[in-house]
């Protein structure tokens, strides 16, 4: 897809906050600090749209961005910050279920894992619960070229064995090299062509 516009629209904190105009939706689901931002940036080519840290936790609400006028990216505050207090963590998980109950059959998500850290046991939970609404569009493994050549298969195996995946179901990404863009753009357009 050629990027024509990408613009930020708006930061829902709350339901209140959600847009339905329709137009499909594609969030982005992971660890805090995984590279869900950083995605963002690279597939549209922009990388001061969304903003990045290296203090984990930095997105706390969920984030719209508009592209080509066509459907939405929602870049999703990250879970699993060890420092957020019980009820910021309580309060993520209550926005997170509002999200995807309310989310129309046009949301999808692409679920990001770091490649070198592996599936953690609230990646498995993540992945479990969007299964179960339906949502899993995408799994990528983020940050891998920060996996060694002789590692890579493996890391990747795991990752399939841990969220139980079927072959090719993964697509290894880095923001930093801009490995698996296409792959992942392809993926992004079949599920927009419906
Ligand atoms: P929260 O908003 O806190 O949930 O984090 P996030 O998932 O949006 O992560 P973000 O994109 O802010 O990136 C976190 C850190 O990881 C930053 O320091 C990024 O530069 C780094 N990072 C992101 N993607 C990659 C990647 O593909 N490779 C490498 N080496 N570093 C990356
Ligand atoms: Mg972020």
């Amino acid at each position: 897809m050629k990027i024509e516009t990408a613009r930020f629209v708006q930061a829902a904190h709350s339901q209140d906050g959600f847009l339905s105009d329709g137009r499909p939706e594609i969030a982005l689901v992971g660890r805090s600090n995984v590279g869900k931002s950083s995605l963002l940036n690279r597939l549209v080519g922009r990388n001061k749209l969304a903003r990045i840290s290296s203090t984990p936790g930095r997105t706390r609400a969920i984030n719209y961005f508009l592209i080509n006028d066509r459907f939405y990216l929602a870049d999703l505050p990250g879970y699993g910050y060890a420092k957020v207090s019980k009820t910021e963590r309580a309060a993520w998980g209550r926005l997170m279920d509002a999200y995807f109950q309310q989310a129309g059959p046009g949301c999808a998500c692409i679920q990001l894992v770091d490649a070198k850290v592996g599936a953690t046991p609230l990646d498995v939970q993540a992945h479990e619960y969007l299964d179960s609404l339906g949502r899993v569009g995408e799994v990528v493994a983020t940050k891998i070229d920060k996996v060694g050549r002789s590692r890579r298969a493996a890391a990747l195996r795991d990752i399939r064995q841990q969220l139980q995946l079927q072959d090719g179901e993964i697509i290894p990404f880095s923001a930093r090299t801009g490995e698996g863009i296409k792959k992942l753009w392809r993926a992004i357009d079949n599920r927009l062509a419906g």
